[in-house]
C-alpha cells in the first residue's frame, strides 16, 4: 500500500515572521490529527534552516525547490545538493514547470538534477506537465512521457520509488481551475504505466502526485482517484488551515 505524501510548495513566498507562523499551525494541526499521510513543506532556501529547527520531533519533513547538479565550487549563486542534505532536507523538487519555462530547464537538465539528487539521499519530485496549447493539440500524453524518459533514460527505473512523480498540468497551476479527477487520473495512470512497462513492482509502489489549484473544496475529489496518491500543493500551502484540510481529505 502506497502511503499518502502532501507536499507545500511555497515557491518564492514567506519571511522569517511567515514561517514561524505557518509552521506553528502546521505543527499543531498535523500532531493533532494526522497518522496516515506523510507531510513536506518546501520552502524557499533561506528559510529551510528555520523550517527544519521549527519541525525537529515532529512527522513533519522539509524539501526544498531546486538544486544545482554540481558538487560544491565555482557557481555563483547555486546550491549543491550536499548542502541541502547537510540541511537536514529529506525532498527536493526538480523540473517544476516555473523553473521550465522561466528559468530556461530542459528535461535533459531535469533528468541531470534527479541524478545530483539521488547522489546525494534527497528523494526528487519529479515535476511533469502539458501547457494549454499542448493539451488542446491532444499532445498531452507525449509531452508528459518525454519529461518522464529523460529522466529514466539517465537514472535508470531503480530510482523509484524512492523518488516521487508530481503531475502538474501548467494551465492548472495558480489559475484556480484545476484538473478535473477524470482529467488528472488519465495521465496518472499514463505515468504508472510507462514505470511499469520497465519495472511493474516499482510502479505499483510509487507515489504519483497532483498539483495545479488543489484546494481544500476540490481536494478529496481528486485524491479519491486510484493513481492520485498525494498532492503538490502551492497558494494553499500558504495558509495553515487550508494545507491541514487538503492533507485531512488523504486520511
Ligand atoms: P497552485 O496550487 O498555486 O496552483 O500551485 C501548484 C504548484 O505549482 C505547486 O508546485
Amino acid at each position: 500500500m502506497r502511503r499518502s505524501l502532501v507536499v507545500g510548495n511555497w515557491k518564492m513566498n514567506g519571511s522569517v515572521v511567515m514561517t514561524d507562523d505557518l509552521l506553528t499551525g502546521l505543527k499543531e494541526g498535523v500532531v493533532r490529527s494526522l497518522s496516515a499521510v506523510d507531510v513536506v513543506v518546501c520552502p524557499p532556501f533561506l528559510y529551510i534552516p528555520l523550517a527544519v529547527q521549527m519541525l525537529a520531533g515532529t512527522a513533519i519533513e522539509v524539501g526544498a525547490q531546486n538544486l544545482d547538479i554540481h558538487k560544491p565550487g565555482a557557481y555563483t549563486g547555486e546550491i549543491a545538493a550536499e548542502m541541502l542534505k547537510e540541511q537536514r532536507c529529506s525532498y527536493v523538487i526538480v523540473g517544476h514547470s516555473e523553473r521550465r519555462a522561466l528559468y530556461g530547464e530542459s528535461s535533459d537538465l531535469v533528468a541531470q538534477k534527479v541524478k545530483a539528487a539521488m547522489a546525494a539521499e534527497l528523494k526528487p519530485i519529479i515535476c511533469v506537465g502539458e501547457t494549454l496549447d499542448e493539451r488542446e493539440r491532444g499532445d498531452t500524453g507525449r509531452v508528459v512521457r518525454e519529461q518522464l524518459m529523460s529522466v529514466l533514460d539517465l537514472n535508470g527505473v531503480d530510482i523509484f520509488p524512492f523518488a516521487v512523480v508530481a503531475y502538474e498540468p501548467v494551465w492548472a497551476i495558480g489559475t484556480g481551475r484545476s484538473a478535473s479527477p477524470d482529467q488528472a487520473q488519465e495521465v496518472h495512470a499514463l505515468i504508472r504505466e510507462s514505470i511499469a512497462e520497465l519495472n511493474p513492482v516499482v510502479a505499483d509502489q510509487t507515489r504519483l502526485l497532483y498539483g495545479g489549484s488543489v484546494k481544500p473544496e476540490n481536494a478529496q475529489g481528486i485524491f479519491s482517484s486510484p493513481d492520485i496518491d498525494g498532492g503538490l500543493i502551492g497558494g494553499a500551502a500558504l495558509v495553515a488551515s487550508d494545507f491541514l484540510a487538503i492533507c485531512a481529505s488523504m486520511e
